[in-house]
């Protein structure tokens, strides 16, 4: 075994039953990541990025192989590998700090008013103690991602699996928030396992993308991103990463005929 890398995912198959027709949904799926990186993995609807991360995290069990996460088979979700949603999940009843607070509730050593100066001090790496005692309603959508990447930092974790967390953002609040991540990522040196379907993302973000194929999802292809941070958008190097992502969906169509173009 690879000692540097912190999870490894071991040949990984996975299928689904659905009305007696048997879907196989990951087909030998192996990779290997080492600490503070961070991978993105691409791949078109339905090729099962978001399966793979369930079985990471524990929330679904492989039907063949393994995923070590250092050293240990991983067969529940555990505290040391959070799962960040699109969908926030944030609880609405409870006030931003007692959503960041739930999440130490668990552990019964850490007594009450510790534990809300460690959720504070998580807000105020997000940068959202002044909003402390609101509600989730009444923050904006980049705001509540925000609280719910506060909340899975306050766990503490060794892996935070990202599905699609971005997504229902407008541009600018994604930009700042991939900033944020980039930011409290290289702080806490956790170790990220991003899906999205966001190709600028996940070259601004990543340090290797894996690239999806579907029926039966497998491993299609790694690119490496060894520019160094922060990455500008614009750049050269840049759009020679996206070049090769469009081509690897053939996204590079042919040019439509003269009538049509701009
Ligand atoms: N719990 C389940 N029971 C049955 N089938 C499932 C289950 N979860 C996923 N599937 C099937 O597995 C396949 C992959 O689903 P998955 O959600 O992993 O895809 P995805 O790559 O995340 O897609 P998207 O980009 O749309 O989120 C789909 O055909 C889906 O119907
Ligand atoms: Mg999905």
């Amino acid at each position: 075994m690879d000692h540097s890398a912190i999870i490894k995912v071991d040949c990984v198959s996975k299928s689904f039953s659905n009305r007696g027709q048997t879907e196989q949904v990951l087909q030998q799926v192996s990779f290997d990541l080492e600490k503070g990186e961070i991978i993105s993995i691409l791949g078109e609807s339905g090729c099962g990025k978001s399966t793979l991360l369930n079985v990471i995290g524990g929330f679904e069990q492989a039907d063949s192989g393994k995923v070590l996460l250092d050293g240990h088979i991983v067969e529940r979700p555990s505290r040391r590998c959070v799962m960040l949603f699109q969908n926030y999940g944030l609880l609405p009843w409870r006030s931003v700090l007692k959503n960041v607070e739930l999440v130490l509730e668990d552990d019964a050593k850490i007594p009450a008013n510790e534990r809300r100066e460690q959720a504070f001090h998580y807000l105020r790496l997000v940068g959202l103690h002044d909003k402390a005692n609101l509600f989730p309603h009444q923050l904006s959508g980049g705001m509540q991602q925000r609280v719910a990447l506060a909340r899975a930092l306050a766990i503490q974790p060794e892996l935070i699996l990202m599905d699609e967390p971005f997504a229902a953002l407008d541009t600018f609040n994604r930009y700042y928030l991939q900033d944020e991540l980039l930011r409290l990522q290289d702080k806490e040196k956790t170790t990220v396992i991003l899906v999205t379907h966001d190709i600028d993302e996940a070259i601004y973000l990543s340090d290797r993308i894996l690239i999806m194929s579907a029926n039966p999802g497998r491993i299609r292809r790694e690119i490496i991103i060894n520019t160094s941070r922060p990455r500008d958008r614009s750049h050269q190097d840049f759009q020679h990463f996206r070049k090769i992502i469009f081509e690897e969906f053939h996204f590079n169509r042919p040019a439509l005929p003269m009538e049509y173009s701009i």
